[in-house]
């Protein structure tokens, strides 16, 4: 028994389901946001680590560098001065001295040699004197300089 009467609606062609798009589009649009938020999650931490983090720039004048007791003769210490390390040394002879420690050549952290009683470089056998002046190695000029005082306990170190 087929349905030939044109006035009476086909009931076995298959109703359009009008749930159907709104279901599809809601997949397509969760299917964007997850991709999006995936896109998201990379892209993110690789901007961060690009991005260089905001460094205040020291107007520190003074700080204390050591106690006495830390810097024995004829030894040195890395200091924080600001943002930058600085090198306080106590010389053979008793002296206090200190240098910005940021090798003048390609600006890696020096260090106090005791036994060569210099100011040394292990980047490239960099050298320098207990005046910071550059005496061995590529750096092509001396080491900044800072004024040295003993406040009781205190090695207190100032920019010239
Ligand atoms: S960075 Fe110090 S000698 Fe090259």
């Amino acid at each position: 028994m087929g349905n030939n009467d044109p006035r009476k609606p086909n009931q076995n062609l298959a109703q359009p389901n009008l749930s159907q798009p709104n279901r599809r589009s809601f997949l397509d649009y969760l299917l964007g946001a997850s991709a999006m938020a995936t896109l998201g999650a990379i892209v993110y931490p690789i901007f961060r680590f690009m991005s260089p983090p905001q460094v205040i720039e020291s107007t520190e004048n003074s700080v204390v560098a050591a106690k006495l007791s830390e810097v024995p003769v004829n030894s040195g210490k890395i200091f924080k001065f600001g943002n930058k390390p600085g090198i306080l040394v106590h010389t053979a002879s008793g002296e206090f001295k200190a240098f910005s420690a940021v090798c003048t050549h390609l600006e890696c952290i020096v260090q106090y040699r005791s036994e060569t009683k210099q100011i040394w470089c292990a980047c490239h056998n960099g050298q320098y004197n207990l005046n910071g002046k550059n005496v061995g190695g590529p750096p092509p000029r001396p080491l900044d300089e800072f004024k040295v005082n003993t406040r009781g306990d205190d090695v207190v170190v100032t920019r010239s």
